[in-house]
């Protein structure tokens, strides 16, 4: 399966950014995990982080060209407000699920609103790092669910 995964804005930072909400580990660590499981489950992924708008929606459009089957998005603090990212992932059939690492309903009010989520397939909130794998997990066993 053709996958895609998108980081917004800081997640770049993972291990250096607020330890004690995002943990430890780093961004190249969550890149590996995902490469590493991808590959022994014989998928085709992409992982890609912005901190732009534009460079997750260029990249959202440019995986509705290539073919992308399944999209796994992090749109980090573009979540509560980014209409355009909401708008590129509600022009594409593909299926999306939203991760959080953090459990954002837990955290400040503002942060309880999600303008992706209602144009995604599920979300994914408050497991670590863990959920980026279990969205995958998802996406390649959708026929069994
Ligand atoms: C986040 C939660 C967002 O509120 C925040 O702006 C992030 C990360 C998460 O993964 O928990 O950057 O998306």
């Amino acid at each position: 399966m053709k996958l895609l995964v998108l980081n917004g804005p800081n997640l770049n930072f993972l291990g250096i950014r607020e330890k004690g909400i995002y943990g430890t580990q780093d961004y190249a660590y969550l890149v590996k995990m995902l490469e590493d499981k991808a590959a022994a489950e014989g998928h085709d992924l992409e992982v890609f982080q912005s901190n732009y708008e534009g460079g997750l929606i260029d990249k959202i459009q440019e995986a509705y060209h290539s073919g992308v089957e399944g999209i796994i998005i992090n749109p980090g603090a573009f979540t509560h407000y980014s209409i355009a990212l909401r708008d590129a992932l509600a022009s594409i059939e593909a299926p999306v699920i939203e991760v959080h690492i953090s459990n954002v309903h837990k955290r400040e009010e503002f942060r309880h609103v999600s303008v992706t989520a209602p144009v995604c397939t599920g979300q994914v909130v408050g497991l670590g790092l863990r959920g980026y794998a279990l969205a995958m997990d998802y996406l390649t066993q959708m026929d069994a669910n």
